[in-house]
């Protein structure tokens, strides 16, 4: 039995998937990315599928806005995420996936329903090829795969998400970032479409004051021991 053979043997009735959800900069690519390694698990960034088709919108001059475009944008998308890259319609927009612009335009598109279900099937599908994985993103544990074998909710004081993605963004002043946050923890809370929301079954981790090693070993211990054991 492999490490992912032996994930959620304890409970058959829950998907394979650790689902990492949060509001920007808690800390889930990070601590995802780590736990997938620790445990040998594949990983999967659904925020970089939004961004890819917020990407594809304004490469083809569209309007983030208008749902129809946005929505075929995401139907026709060609998008690799293999390799820790993102390649969008055979272009590389690892970098540009990141940009003030299109994490401005980001919000309108994962607000439309049309985008969400399309994108959400996608990601049911990844699951199903590979039989399990971490996924980060908003909606993993409420949404997408409500029965995850485990749901853990990020969270951090916004002054400390800021100063995180303001190191990451260096051109960036700390108060815009933790404005820009903000806006988009309203606009990704208060959305109609699967809003960012605790899910009622989630470990909510609070990680102002973790390193990340500390996060992902509270998270490990969480999970049944033959899998830790692998680790
Ligand atoms: O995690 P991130 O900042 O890269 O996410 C980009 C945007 O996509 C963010 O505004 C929230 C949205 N998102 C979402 O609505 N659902 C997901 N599963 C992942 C991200």
């Amino acid at each position: 039995m492999t490490v992912e053979d032996s994930v959620i043997v304890e409970d058959a009735s829950k998907t394979r998937v650790i689902a990492i959800d949060g509001p920007a900069g808690s800390g889930k690519s990070t601590v995802a990315r780590a736990l997938a390694d620790r445990l040998g698990l594949p990983y999967l960034d659904t925020g970089a599928m939004y961004r890819s088709v917020a990407f594809a919108v304004l490469r083809a001059a569209g309007d983030p806005d208008d749902l129809e475009f946005a929505a075929n944008a995401a139907r026709s998308i060609e998008l690799d995420m293999s390799d820790g890259r993102v390649v969008v319609n055979g272009v590389d927009a690892t970098l540009p996936i990141r940009s003030p612009d299109v994490t401005r335009a980001v919000s309108a598109v994962a607000a439309n329903p049309l985008v969400r279900r399309e994108l959400v099937s996608r990601q049911r599908e990844w699951v199903e090829r590979r039989g399990g994985g971490v996924l980060e993103g908003r909606d993993i544990g409420t949404a997408v795969f409500p029965n995850a074998q485990l749901k853990v909710y990020l969270t951090a004081d916004v002054q400390v998400r800021a100063q995180r993605r303001a190191r990451e963004l260096t051109e960036l002043d700390l108060q815009a970032v933790a404005a820009e946050l903000t806006r988009r923890d309203t606009v990704d809370s208060n959305r109609e479409a699967d809003p960012l929301v605790e899910a009622h079954d989630a470990v909510i981790v609070d990680t102002t004051a973790l390193a990340i090693d500390e996060v992902v070993n509270h998270i490990v211990a969480l999970l049944p021991s033959d899998i830790v054991d692998r680790g």
